[in-house]
């Protein structure tokens, strides 16, 4: 078989499977090790054709999947892949560019400052700041976490206790104190008590994982400021909402941030992996990591070296897949897509407020509800347990006020109302 054929094939597979994946259950109803026992211990002595890799993705993968593709999937975050970034991702790979030097991928290097300058415009971050891509949010905020500490001489991170453990674990993996701030009402990082004078980074964020809160970012900023202290600000799901100048609100002081994330592999339905990380002091940045040995020493005049402003040495073409989501879909038609993720969240909201027994446990800014059947924590876990098993849809849940509660997150570009109002009946049903 040519790879011609495969091609077609493989395609036919991915058209095919995206216009059943609503009708597949949404969470893999399999058992740790199940997947693993119907796979051969040791790899095929002779060569086998790509047709059988389509069987066994078929008959032996397909049943270990969640599907993130899913319209029911409102677990987490959505992290859905849209077609033209499908396609873009097979091509990246078909070119395959490793690009560490802009001499190796002068494409891919300026195609990635491109996107991200493209997405800094829709999001409204001021000009000129250096634009990247990295696999995830856990990364991104770790560089910027070297980038800050390299650039203050300090070696404290303070955060929120509502933001990601990511940052958590970038300290950890730094060697950093972290200092966690308690948080308000809306579970907004306090500042009234915050003492920066020996802190490197603050770590502030713009749509928190539990409840999408937004921390109070220009007072945070402003006394970084005094301090000398880096502000990092993590957006890596509520950052594409700021295509919509309604929801920018929440972006109130960014301008003022030394770095940012968002994940466009998040709300911008570009496949994973693509984190977008922009700093405003792009030189300390690559400060912070360029290091380049001679057998990387060029003669290229004005490039830029991407590999100089991160962790990693070879870096995917990236920019590919967001490049065509960001032409295929247009500014209006993200601006669309974002503002019907609010639009369902807002009518599940409704649902929930409008229900006797249930109870709404956080103010909705965006498109995640989170929301509780007014009982015990045993029998919020056990209504999650039940829809999820039932493979109809699939929820996550947080701790908040050290209550249980249920999380239900939009963002999938799939997503119906029909299917919203299915998530609400099982969930009805199951309590
Ligand atoms: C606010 C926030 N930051 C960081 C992350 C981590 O993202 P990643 O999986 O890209 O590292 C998440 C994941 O959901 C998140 O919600």
């Amino acid at each position: 078989m040519s790879f011609r054929e495969d091609g077609h094939r493989a395609v036919d597979w991915a058209a095919d499977y995206l216009e059943r994946v609503g009708d597949l259950p949404v969470l893999a109803q399999v058992k740790p090790g199940d997947i693993r026992a119907k796979l051969p211990a040791s790899p095929p002595e002779e060569a086998e054709p790509f047709a059988a890799v389509l069987r066994d993705l078929d008959e032996i993968l397909l049943p270990g999947v969640t599907h993130w593709q899913h319209p029911r999937f409102f677990a987490y975050f959505a992290a859905s892949a849209a077609e033209p970034g499908i396609l873009a991702e097979m091509l990246a790979a078909t070119l395959n560019s490793v690009g560490f030097l802009w001499r190796t991928a002068p494409a891919s290097t300026e195609l990635e400052l491109l996107v991200c300058n493209w997405v800094a415009q829709l999001i409204g971050l001021p000009d000129g700041w250096h634009g990247h891509i990295e696999d995830t949010a856990s990364t991104s905020t770790l560089a910027a976490l070297i980038a800050a500490r390299h650039t203050t001489g300090r070696n404290v991170v303070v955060c929120s206790e509502h933001a990601h453990s990511a940052a958590d674990k970038a300290a950890r993996m730094l060697g950093m104190e972290l200092r966690k701030m308690p948080s308000d009402d809306a579970f907004r990082m306090r500042v009234d008590e915050l003492r920066l004078e020996d802190v490197a980074a603050v770590v502030a964020t713009v749509g928190t994982t539990s409840t999408a809160s937004v921390d109070p970012v220009p007072a945070i900023a402003e006394r970084c400021a005094a301090s000398g202290t880096w502000l990092h600000v993590d957006a890596a799901y509520a950052g594409s909402a700021m295509v919509c100048p309604e929801l920018r609100w929440a972006f109130e002081g960014v301008e003022r941030a030394d770095s940012l994330v968002v994940n466009a592999h998040k709300w911008m339905f570009t496949p994973m992996d693509c984190s977008l990380l922009w700093t405003s002091r792009s030189a300390e940045f690559r400060n912070a990591f360029s290091l380049v040995p001679e057998f990387l020493r060029t003669s290229d005049e004005g490039e830029v070296n991407l590999s100089e402003y991160g962790p990693v040495l070879g870096r995917r073409f990236r920019s590919l897949k967001l490049w065509a989501v960001l032409r295929c879909y247009g500014a209006e038609g993200l601006r669309a897509r974002i503002r019907e993720s609010v639009r369902l969240a807002e009518l599940f909201e409704g649902w929930v407020r409008d229900e006797p027994g249930w109870e709404l446990c956080a103010q909705r800014h965006f498109s995640l509800v989170c929301f509780r059947r007014e009982g015990s924590d045993e029998e919020n876990e056990a209504i999650l347990e039940r829809v999820n098993a039932s493979g109809e849809i699939f929820i996550s849940h947080t701790r908040l006020n050290g209550r249980y509660v249920l999380r239900l997150a939009i963002g999938n570009d799939r997503t119906t109302e029909y299917d919203v109002r299915r998530a609400w009946d099982a969930l009805r049903d199951a309590g």
